[in-house]
């Protein structure tokens, strides 16, 4: 007996591990039986962004925590191939499984591909063809070092042929965002609960479907600046007046409220002589809770990309401040709209979902649940057969 696993998994930050929980499931889950190791680089390593997603979400503690942290694009992408690249000369994989588009899987990718170790992408093909964020970068270049490429939308291959890839590589299976979502909705708590957990003495906030917003902001394009950053407060402000709304707050944008004197701005109470409004600003909150924030939402607004997704499965309108996205089908088919940055866009489609609600959209095809049932068995396909002697 062995416990060799022919797949190592790589998660590093809070979007990876709703990504990988499914697929990790339906690894182990029968007639698939192929359990895979684990690897977390640490690029996230709060509670709040990391333990309470394993916890809610069932996943295995992983094998190895490179732990990482936090630091400029190059150093924690530099760090974390310098801690990768023995983990895998240690468990001596057959692939090496990335998910999504942040440092950590472009950092692994590079060093799997380096390696001649098959590089396995989750989520590939999603392009908001805007190179100055981040992630488009870590897309573009785990895509072309991947031998193996799952999409959660047909046009994804088109593109992915159109930079190159050959589409024998492709495999359109779903959205793994969506497999977890499905599976989480029917324990949710009450959105009451969640902010009650947050704020005990509140007693006058309704939390009665529809009678709240919810928002989360945290790509750099918006939070890193202060101009932008103070436009986009005062305009959170503003939409306050016209609904209440509850924002958790992730940890780059808590910073830099901080460092920019936002926080009377942007929280509740506003300053004196500021439009009242009501925000209920707290730290990141669970899987479970957001999911429960939003599913009793009117609408949401964000710049996350999987809150977009998740807006679209569950049908509530989502507007989304950010001039582009790499994930088209949620506006084309779903309840996404962009709004950009523009005080007066975000608050006249705010007026619009007030009035006439919004955008209920339709669930995309193959977005069902089942995603990662259909990667699993390409996986068991490929690397399936015992391989264990050869590995010793
Ligand atoms: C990263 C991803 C982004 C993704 C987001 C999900 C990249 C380039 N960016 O952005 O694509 O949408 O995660 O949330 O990979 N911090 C903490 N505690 C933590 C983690 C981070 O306090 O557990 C703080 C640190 O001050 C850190 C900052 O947040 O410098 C940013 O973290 P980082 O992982 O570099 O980028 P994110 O903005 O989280
Ligand atoms: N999320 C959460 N708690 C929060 C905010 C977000 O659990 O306070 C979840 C939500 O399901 C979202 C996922 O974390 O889809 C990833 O979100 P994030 O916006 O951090 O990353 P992105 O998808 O933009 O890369």
């Amino acid at each position: 007996m062995t416990d060799y696993s022919p797949i190592l998994c790589v998660v590093g930050a809070r979007p990876n591990f709703i990504k990988i929980a499914p697929i990790l499931s339906a690894l182990r889950s029968d007639p698939i039986s192929m359990p895979a190791r684990l690897v977390h680089t640490g690029q996230h390593y709060d509670d709040a962004m990391k333990e309470t997603f394993f916890r809610q979400l069932g996943i295995p503690d992983p094998d190895v925590d490179l732990g990482v942290g936090s630091g400029s694009h190059a150093a924690q992408t530099a760090e974390i191939m310098k801690r990768f690249e023995p983990e895998i000369d240690r468990s001596k994989p057959e692939a090496v499984l990335v998910v999504g588009d942040v440092n950590s899987t472009l950092a692994c990718a590079l060093v799997a591909a380096k390696k001649g170790i098959p590089v396995i992408h989750v989520e590939a093909g999603l392009r908001s063809f805007d190179r100055t964020m981040p992630e488009e970068i870590n897309r573009i270049l785990t895509d072309q070092l991947s031998d193996l490429l799952f999409t959660t939308e047909r046009d994804a291959k088109v593109q992915l042929v159109k930079e190159g890839i050959r589409p024998k590589k492709v495999h359109f299976v779903g959205n793994v965002m969506i497999d977890s979502l499905t599976s989480a909705l029917p324990k949710i708590p009450k959105a009451s609960d969640v902010v009650a957990e947050q704020f005990p003495e509140l007693d006058d906030f309704s939390t009665e479907p529809g009678s709240y917003g919810v928002m989360t902001l945290h790509r750099p394009a918006n939070v890193d600046d202060p101009e932008m950053f103070e436009r986009i407060a005062q305009t959170i402000r503003d939409v306050s007046r016209r609904i209440p709304l509850i924002f958790p707050v992730h940890p780059r944008t808590q910073a830099r409220i901080k460092q920019f004197g936002l926080e009377m701005l942007i929280g509740s109470p506003p300053r004196p002589g500021l439009p009242t409004g009501r925000i209920l600003m707290m730290p990141p909150v669970g899987y479970m809770e957001i999911l429960s924030l939003m599913a009793g939402a009117k609408m949401v607004l964000t710049d996350s990309g999987g809150i977009q997704e998740e807006t679209t499965a569950l049908g509530i309108p989502c507007l989304t401040m950010r001039e582009n996205t790499e994930r088209p089908i949620t506006v084309e088919q779903g309840a996404n709209t962009i709004v950009g940055t523009d005080p007066d866009v975000i608050l006249s489609e705010v007026n619009a979902i007030l009035q006439h609600g919004g955008k209920a959209g339709k669930v995309p095809e193959l977005w069902d649940g089942q995603a990662a049932l259909r990667i699993a068995r390409v996986l068991k396909q490929r690397y399936g057969k015992d391989r264990a002697g050869l590995k010793g």
